[in-house]
């Protein structure tokens, strides 16, 4: 675990989450399934999973539904993000999803997992460090 990411995180628990939820993924089209789970401010955790559509470019990734679901049920603030893929090594999320990220939770650490169990830990600015400031 890198020596940035905050050890008051119950990591595994998140982990877990992510990898649970990736099994709930719709990806017909790629079969690359992709679990994201949110720790909240108040340790919930808020998941979410890459929904495809047979227009392909209507796919929404998983890391961008999470953030969908926390904040309808009113979360806005986030300590943690885990995804969980099948990539060895474990895939970071894409721009899309680190501009999204990024407008709600700048310093998010950010836990990669998979099925084998490897790990990968950044922080979003070090994923993003130049995100859109607004017009
Ligand atoms: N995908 C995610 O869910 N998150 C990402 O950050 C990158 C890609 C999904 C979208 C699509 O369903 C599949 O992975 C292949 O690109």
């Amino acid at each position: 675990m890198s020596n940035v990411t905050p050890r008051d995180i119950d990591w595994d628990r998140l982990a877990a989450a992510a990898l649970e939820v990736r099994g709930k993924a719709y990806a017909p089209y790629s079969h690359f399934e992709v679990g994201a789970a949110l720790l909240t401010e108040n340790d919930e955790i808020v998941v979410g999973c890459n929904v495809e559509n047979r227009s392909y470019g209507l796919t929404v990734c998983a890391e961008r539904t999470a953030v969908g679901s926390a904040v309808a049920a009113g979360y806005r603030n986030f300590k943690a993000l885990a995804v969980a893929t099948s990539a060895s090594p474990p895939a970071p999320p894409c721009g899309m999803c680190r501009e999204t990220l990024q407008e709600f939770a700048p310093n998010l650490p950010i836990l990669l997992t998979n099925p084998q169990g490897e790990r990968r830990t950044f922080v979003l600015t070090d994923l993003f460090p130049e995100p859109f400031a607004g017009p």
